[in-house]
This record gives structure tokens, sequence and C-alpha cells, in this order.
């Protein structure tokens, strides 16, 4: 029997993360560490929060004591690492918190889990793993052509993907140096399910259901590889079971394109699925707004590496994953509505907190 050790796992991935191994993996015992940020939301797991598979700890990844004890309580097969603080814009005004969580973060839990792995037996040391998930935005901006592959050099912009970067310079170091069994895997931007609104996706949606504008930074040219979320949890997945130790994979979605081509879509679904009802059309809401700074114009992932070396692919396109994902917002309104009202702080601030 497997332990999944997720931090992060209330989030937008890592609750579809441990979802896909509820489901797929049958006899996998799974512990879910996550400090229950802003991001951070349990009603993400609820269809699974009574299952004696799964273990939920209220934590912070800085904290050395409660990751040495889940270590030591639960004796994990594999740690997977996505908490983090993960939206650009955050980081701009505020990047204390992405210093502290993504590079101190990372660091305490390679430390335990360093100390962990030096005592396991060595059949038990060939099967352990650490597998850090992190971003493209490592890479910094393409141009009009070319691709990100594992040889691209890093120069990220925002805070954010410098703090990313950071933390992946130090999970090879822990590598390199002291022989922890690492995996590193490097992603576009994910959509679907689960996203916390406030970023570009889940905000359009909403915003067009609120009749709000929907602001599109600088001229709306900048492009995304949009990768759709089940996708790349079936990718680390692969990684986790079947990569190479020391190694980095990168995952993309195959779908390069622009941002205001994204929230068009978005109002023209919606057009035909929820009308606005007033002869309007949803694309009237669209506005053009002061860019963000350092934004970087181009994202795009050359995943041949992880299609050869271990068979994954990304098997949704953008045209089936937004409709998917639409209806998803459209058919989870409490999901959203709980966390737009900004009610769901209070409500688990009392119930962790008691
Ligand atoms: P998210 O913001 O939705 O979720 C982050 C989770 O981490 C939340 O549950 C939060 O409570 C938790 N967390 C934050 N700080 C913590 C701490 N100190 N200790 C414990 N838990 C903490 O993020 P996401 O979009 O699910 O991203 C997950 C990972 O994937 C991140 O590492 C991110 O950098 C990476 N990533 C995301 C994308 C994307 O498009 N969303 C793309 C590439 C890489
Ligand atoms: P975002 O979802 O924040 O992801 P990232 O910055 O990590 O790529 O933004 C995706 C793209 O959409 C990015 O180019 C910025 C742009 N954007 C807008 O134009 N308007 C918005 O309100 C947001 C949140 C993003």
């Amino acid at each position: 029997m497997d332990t999944y050790f997720v931090t992060g796992g209330s989030g937008f991935i890592g609750s579809n993360f441990i979802q896909l191994i509820h489901e797929s993996i049958l006899d996998a015992n799974i512990i879910n560490l996550d400090k229950l940020t802003y991001a951070g939301n349990p009603a993400n797991l609820s269809k699974i929060e009574n299952s004696d598979r799964y273990h939920f700890v209220k934590g912070d990844i800085c904290d050395a004591a409660i990751i040495a004890k889940i270590f030591d309580d639960y004796k994990p097969t594999f740690i997977v690492n996505f908490a983090a603080e993960s939206h650009v814009d955050r980081s701009i005004t505020g990047p204390g918190e992405f210093i502290q969580t993504n590079i101190v973060g990372t660091y305490t839990l390679l430390n335990e889990s360093l100390n962990y792995y030096t005592d396991l037996t060595d059949e038990d040391k060939k099967r352990f793993r650490f597998h850090h998930v992190s971003t493209d935005e490592v890479y910094g901006s393409l141009g009009d052509k070319g691709y990100f592959t594992e040889h691209t050099s890093y120069d990220p912009s925002s805070p954010y993907s410098a703090s990313k970067a950071s933390s992946d310079h130090l999970v090879r170091a822990w590598h390199r140096t002291f022989g922890l069994p690492v995996l590193i895997t490097n992603c576009s931007n994910n959509y679907g399910p689960y996203q916390f609104p406030e970023k570009l996706i889940p905000l359009m949606i909403l915003n067009c259901l609120d009749g709000k504008s929907l602001p599109v930074y600088g001229t709306g040219e900048n492009v995304r590889d949009w990768l759709y979320v089940e996708d790349h949890c079936e990718a680390i997945l692969h990684v986790v079971k079947m990569g190479t130790v020391g190694e980095t994979y990168n995952i993309g979605g195959n779908n390069e394109i622009r941002n205001l081509e994204i929230v068009e879509t978005i109002c023209d679904l919606l057009d035909e699925i929820k009308p606005c009802g007033d002869g309007k059309t949803y694309r009237e809401l669209i506005t053009f707004v002061k860019d963000r700074p350092g934004h970087d114009f181009r994202y795009a992932i050359d995943a041949t590496k992880i299609k050869n070396e271990l068979g994954w692919y990304p098997k949704h396109t953008f045209k089936t994953g937004i409709r998917d994902t639409i209806n998803w917002y459209l058919e989870n309104d409490t999901w959203w509505e709980f966390i737009r009202s900004g009610e769901y702080r209070q409500y688990y601030k009392a119930q962790y907190e008691s």
C-alpha cells in the first residue's frame, strides 16, 4: 500500500490530484498538509472528507515539527509538494508570503524529508520520492517563436516565478548534494474545476455571470499554453511512478491561446449556454485595463520528453476543456458563492481553530 503525503492539497491542483489518487489507486493512503490560506478550501475535497484513506492536517510547510510528525505517524512512500502562494498579481503587491512559503517552506520540507529518508531501510529508500510541482514561469518570457524545454535557462520575471525558481534550485541541490531522490515538474497554466476565482478563466466566467466588467491586461495579446487540470494530475502521477530520479519534466497542454481569445471564447460559450437575457452579449463587458508590470509575453511548453520517456500526453483540447469548465462553474454555484461572499474563511477558521 502506497502512502501519499500531499502538501497544499486543499488548493486547486492539489485537490484535483488527491481526488484522482483516491479514485484511481484504491488502496492508497493520502495525507494532506495545508495551511488553509485564502486559496485553501476544504470544500474542494468534500467528496472524500469522510474516507478512512484520507487524512487532513492543518499546518504550514514552514513548520518543521509538524512535517516531522507526519513522517513519523504515516511513513509516506511519496511526498508531492503543491503548497505555494500561486498568484502573480498578489506577488507584486505583497511578495513576503511568496518568499516565506515558496522558498523557506520548500527548504523546510526538503530538510525534514532528508531526515526521514536517511533512516529508511534500503528497500524503502528505493521507492521514496520527493516530487516538487513547479511552473513554466521560471523560464521567463518567450517571443513569437520557440518553446521551453527542460534545458531552457531560468529567467523569472515576477516575485512569484522568482520564488518558484529558487525552490526548484533548492530541490535540485538536495538531490545533488545530499542524495534525496527528487523529481521536478514544470507545467503551463492550468484550468478546470475548483480553480480559485482570481485566475483568468474562473474570474472571467464569474464576472460574466455577475454582469461585471472583464479586465483584460494591456492589449490581451499575451499567450499562455492552457493545460486541463485533470491532464496535469495524470502527468504528475506518471512522473511520481516512473520518472527518473533527479530529472525535470515539462508538462504542457499544446493549447497556445492569446488572452483576449480566451475571454472572447468564454463570452461566446456563455451567450450560447446562459445568455444575458437583455439582448446584450457578454463581449460587451470586455474592458482593457493597465498592463501587469513585468508581464511575460508568451509561455509555450515542449512536452516531448514526458511523452517519449513516460508515454504521457494531454487528452483534453481547449475546445472541450473550456466548455466542461464553464459547465462545472454553472453547476457548482454554491461552491463559488461561498468563496465570493468571503464566508468560507470565517467558517473554516471556526472549524479548524476550535
Ligand atoms: P492554489 O493557490 O490554488 O493552492 C495552494 C494551496 O497551498 C492552498 O490550499 C493553500 O492553502 C496552500 N498553502 C499555501 N501556503 C501554504 C503553507 N505555507 N503551508 C501549507 N499549505 C500552504 O495553487 P494551485 O493553482 O493549486 O497550484 C499548486 C502548485 O502548482 C503551486 O506550487 C503552483 O506554483 C504550481 N503551478 C500552478 C499553476 C496554475 O496554473 N495554477 C501552473 C504551474 C504551476
Ligand atoms: P493568471 O491566471 O493570473 O495566470 P499567470 O499570470 O500565472 O499566467 O493570468 C493569465 C493571463 O491572463 C496573464 O497573461 C494575465 C492575464 N490576466 C488578465 O488579462 N486579466 C485578469 O484579470 C487576470 C487575472 C489575468
